[in-house]
């Protein structure tokens, strides 16, 4: 299956207010997010020109704006991009974003090239890209400065497999087991090979995918991360955490730190690549 952009604009133009609370309602949001901030707190500078893509309802938009000298904010869904400007108003941030576009990463046009300092692309953009995702990062570092850096995030394929393993089962009864080979082979539920209901047709990715994405672009890899590494604990665990604040805020800090081993990045929900343009 090739992209189609009316995937993610329909499912985003009908998302209501879910996407600003993801990262908040539960444990396993704030892992997410901790593990995201704690990055862009350390990879953006007071000096830079930031352009946030996929920017969604703004949970990140609202951190970016002070910690960046410019900040531009696009996303394909104009729910998302009427969500996020509401939500900057209400929080009296509105004045610090530059400009709002509803626009495709693919096809940025309207920005010339190397025009920014620091690229966020995060909470999985790239996965609905499917055939398209090395044409989406070339354009991502067409529109950066030389050095400047891309900050790309992507669903983990094994993380959500640990996670869901139970879900994947039933659905191997509904689609059958060649399907769900397919699914542990390439990442990818789509509409021929493994048509979920929810129509939420992704490429999961794994960290050797991402590696041969960037192996042939001209970047260097400055920082990989996992994210939402303890969701792996189960509901229950993380929840129970979190009740108590001195335990769960220890917990969060150990998330900050094993998710940037080596032997984590394909574990938690989410992988992180930091690259810088040559
Ligand atoms: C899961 S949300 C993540 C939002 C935010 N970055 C975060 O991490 O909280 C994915 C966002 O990417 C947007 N998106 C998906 N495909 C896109 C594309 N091709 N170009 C621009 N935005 C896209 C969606 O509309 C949605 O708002």
């Amino acid at each position: 299956m090739s992209y189609n952009p009316a995937i993610p604009r329909e499912r985003y133009n009908n998302y209501e207010d879910r996407e600003w609370t993801r990262l908040e309602k539960d444990g396993h949001g704030e892992l997410l997010y901790r593990v995201h901030l704690d990055i862009l707190k350390r990879q953006v500078k007071k000096s830079d020109w930031v352009l946030e893509i996929g920017a969604g309802s703004g949970r990140y938009t609202k951190d970016l704006v002070h910690l960046c000298h410019g900040l531009t904010v696009g996303d394909i869904s104009e729910h998302q991009i009427e969500f996020n400007k509401t939500k900057m108003e209400e929080l009296s941030l509105s004045q610090k974003v530059d400009a709002y576009h509803v626009i495709d990463v693919l096809d940025m046009k309207i920005f010339p090239d190397a025009s920014f300092d620091r690229i966020v692309c995060i909470g999985g953009v790239i996965n609905y890209l499917l055939d398209k995702e090395k044409e989406a990062i070339e354009e991502m570092l067409r529109v950066l400065k030389p050095n400047g850096k891309l900050i790309l995030g992507a669903m983990s394929f094994i993380g959500a497999s640990l996670y869901y393993l139970e879900g994947i089962r039933s659905e191997k009864e509904q689609f059958g087991i060649e399907a769900t080979k397919w699914l542990f082979q390439t990442g990818i539920q789509d509409e021929e090979h493994y048509p979920v209901p929810s129509k939420h047709y992704v490429h999961m990715m794994r960290s050797d995918e991402m590696e041969a994405l960037f192996e042939t672009l001209p970047v260097k890899i400055v920082e990989r991360s996992s994210a939402g590494l303890y969701t792996q604990a189960g509901d229950e665990a993380i929840e129970n955490a979190r009740k108590d604040p001195e335990y769960w805020e220890f917990i969060v800090e150990k998330e900050i730190e094993f998710t940037k081993l080596p032997g984590t990045l394909d574990c938690g929900m989410n992988i992180i690549y930091v690259v810088q343009k040559d």
